[in-house]
């Protein structure tokens, strides 16, 4: 079995699955038991300042996108930081901290914007025994409302400015978790790399509004009536996460800065894809919110199963393999041909793909064929462009095929070339680099 250890800004772990900082690392309970069931590490639900504790709404705080067949592919949330006492909390993290030396314990932080408070705070952290702190830059609601969270992380200056203070008062690595609320992740990344920042986390939760109550037309889930954005997270943010986490990996201000991948992490696979587009370990919250603590088991063995399969002997060396797969628009190969293929053995002449194909795409999949139904690609009219892939309800039903070199492209009565011919070089193109260039 494939060894999992990871190390990620100096912090060691079992294995690269944490659990990110939200209700299932709440409380020693919650921790204790999950890394019973194998989590790696932990980041504890963030923290305030000492003080009056957090108060939550008493209504629904959670609310969900489901499909049909009600698997969960989203998640919405209006609950704040820990309302959980201070004191309580750090005495809770040493002990658990004692009681599980080789697994990560991070503690995620949202205190007010003033040096103070950070300097007040992170000794007491430190002195918990933890491995690092997670500074919460992300959290959309009430807590922005208040000068904190995405407030903070959507003025690069201030995450600077803040980074720089936790470096400064405290020896543990530091972790900045980033908000996806902005428009260019890669420049609140950058300024936490400015702070001297051990690594970046992200995605947090997006903000969102998850519908309306048809019958009373108002906002839900509401309390009393009434409801507030939230913030949104589960499968349906994966790709937005993926974006942005390579986006980072790939910045060359940034280069080298550990990541840590979050946003829909529920398997193996999903964890596959976060490592090989450049984070170091990645964080789940819904999937274990959903499903519970063991889900951990399946990770660990699919991902050392897939290792074992692939000749992979440490976790680090799938980090950031996909990235060079990764371009702009502009470098596609445009020459690269490909048509859609549909296997009759696995068909079930549902003709979803013939509707998909016929109303919005190139009119390229038959409907009949004798007098029977009977679904087909017409390559000369066929573009590829993969909607009857996923539009088919049986997997691997439809594939596309890559034309050949000097194969004929019945489409455009023109052979497939073997050169590569991207818009930077079009003919098309009026800014065009030039081909003696
Ligand atoms: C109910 C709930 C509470 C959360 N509380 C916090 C929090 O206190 N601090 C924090 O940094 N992130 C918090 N998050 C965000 C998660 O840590 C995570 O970034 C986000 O949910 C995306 O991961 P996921 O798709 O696996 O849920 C919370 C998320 C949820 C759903
Ligand atoms: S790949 Fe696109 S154009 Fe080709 S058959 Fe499928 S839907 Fe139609
Ligand atoms: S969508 Fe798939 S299963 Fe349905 S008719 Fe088309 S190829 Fe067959």
């Amino acid at each position: 079995m494939a060894n999992l250890h990871s190390v990620f800004a100096g912090i060691h772990s079992p294995n690269p699955f944490w659990l990110a900082s939200a209700p299932p690392t709440d409380k020693a309970y919650n921790v204790n038991r999950a890394f019973e069931a194998g989590w790696g590490g932990v980041v504890w639900k963030t923290l305030g300042e000492a003080g009056p504790p957090i108060v939550n709404v008493s209504g629904p705080r959670y609310g969900a996108l489901h499909t049909p067949d009600r698997r969960l592919i989203g998640f919405n949330n209006i609950e704040l930081i820990t309302d959980r006492d201070l004191e309580l909390n750090l005495k809770e993290i040493t002990e658990v901290k004692k009681l599980w030396p080789d697994r990560a314990m991070v503690v995620s932080l949202m205190v007010p914007c003033e040096e103070q408070a950070w300097k007040a705070i992170l000794p007491r952290v430190e002195d918990t025994g933890a491995d690092g702190v997670e500074l919460n830059f992300g959290c959309p609601h009430g807590m922005s409302e208040r000068g904190m969270g995405a407030a903070v992380g959507q003025v690069p200056e201030y995450i600077e400015m803040v980074t720089a203070w936790c470096k400064q008062y405290s020896r543990l690595p530091v972790i900045v978790k980033l908000t996806p609320n902005i428009t260019d992740i890669r420049n609140p990344a950058r300024a936490a790399k400015k702070g001297g920042a051990d690594a970046v986390s992200l995605i947090n939760t997006i903000n969102s509004i998850m519908g309306v109550d048809p019958d009373t037309l108002t906002m839900s889930p509401s309390t009393g009536g009434m409801g507030s954005h939230g913030g949104y997270c589960g499968p349906a943010v994966k790709p937005i996460a993926l974006n942005m986490v390579a986006e980072i990996a790939r910045d060359s201000q940034t280069a080298g800065l550990p990541i840590s991948g979050i946003g829909g992490v529920g398997t193996w696979r999903d964890a596959l894809d976060y490592l090989a587009l450049g984070a170091g370990n990645v964080q789940v919250c819904t999937a274990a919110m959903v499903y519970g603590f063991k889900i951990v088991q399946d990770m660990a063995d699919g991902l050392s199963n897939y290792m074992d399969e692939k000749g992979i002997g440490a976790v680090a060396d799938i980090v950031g393999r996909a990235l060079p797969t990764v371009s702009q628009w502009q470098f596609l190969n445009l020459n690269h041909i490909t048509k859609a293929v549909i296997d009759q053995d696995s068909c079930i002449q549902c003709g979803r793909c013939h509707i998909a194909c016929e109303d919005t795409s190139h009119q390229a999949i038959t409907a009949t064929k004798d007098g029977k139904r009977h679904f087909e690609v017409m390559e000369d009219e066929c573009v590829g462009c993969n909607l009857c892939v996923v539009a088919c309800p049986v997997p691997q039903c439809i594939t596309l095929r890559s034309l050949k070199p000097g194969e004929i492209d019945q489409r455009t009565g023109k052979p497939a070339s073997a050169t590569h011919g991207d818009w930077t070089r079009h003919p098309n193109n009026p800014m065009r680099i030039s081909e003696t260039a």
